[in-house]
């Protein structure tokens, strides 16, 4: 089924000129950006968007590291694009995830991980409304 899903380039990757990098991979993987916005978060919008880890140990840390520097937002739309974007960036801890996953090839720890993606179809629908209105997405 021909679903949308959405994925962050995170700041530890922007910082190190990898967008381009992880376009490439996303587009190689066969999926087509529908849309695309980079922009620096506020606090509340890390917030908002990641309110399901509030209770979190780690959530005020995940949201210092979200806006500390630019993300790139990607709306993408393939067959099986939740579960096979999921499998393309890897375990959230990079030392878990597979030789050839992106989180493999680029993260630096399990926050500094490189990319995120929606994990579930109620998730993405959520995640892609989040940041882009029906008219940004083409
Ligand atoms: P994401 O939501 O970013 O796609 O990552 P995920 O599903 O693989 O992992 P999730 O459990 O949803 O965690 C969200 C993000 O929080 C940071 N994290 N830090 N310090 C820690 O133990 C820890 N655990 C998670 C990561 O940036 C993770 O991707
Ligand atoms: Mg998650």
């Amino acid at each position: 089924m021909i679903e949308r899903t959405l994925g962050i380039i995170k700041p530890d990757a922007t910082a190190r000129n990898l967008t381009g990098a992880i376009i490439q991979r996303i587009e190689d993987e066969g999926f087509r950006v529908v849309g695309m916005r980079q922009m620096l978060l506020s606090q509340n919008q890390a917030e908002g968007f990641y309110a399901e880890h509030r209770e979190r140990p780690f959530f005020n840390d995940l949201v210092s590291f979200m806006t500390s520097g630019p993300v790139v937002l990607l709306a993408m739309e393939r067959e099986d694009a939740i579960t096979h974007w999921r499998s393309t960036m890897g375990a959230t801890n990079p030392s878990d995830a597979p030789s050839g996953s992106i989180r493999n090839q680029y993260g630096e720890s399990i926050e500094r991980n490189s990319v995120h993606g929606s994990d579930s179809p109620t998730s993405a629908t959520r995640e892609v409304g989040y940041f882009f209105s029906c008219f940004d997405l083409v």
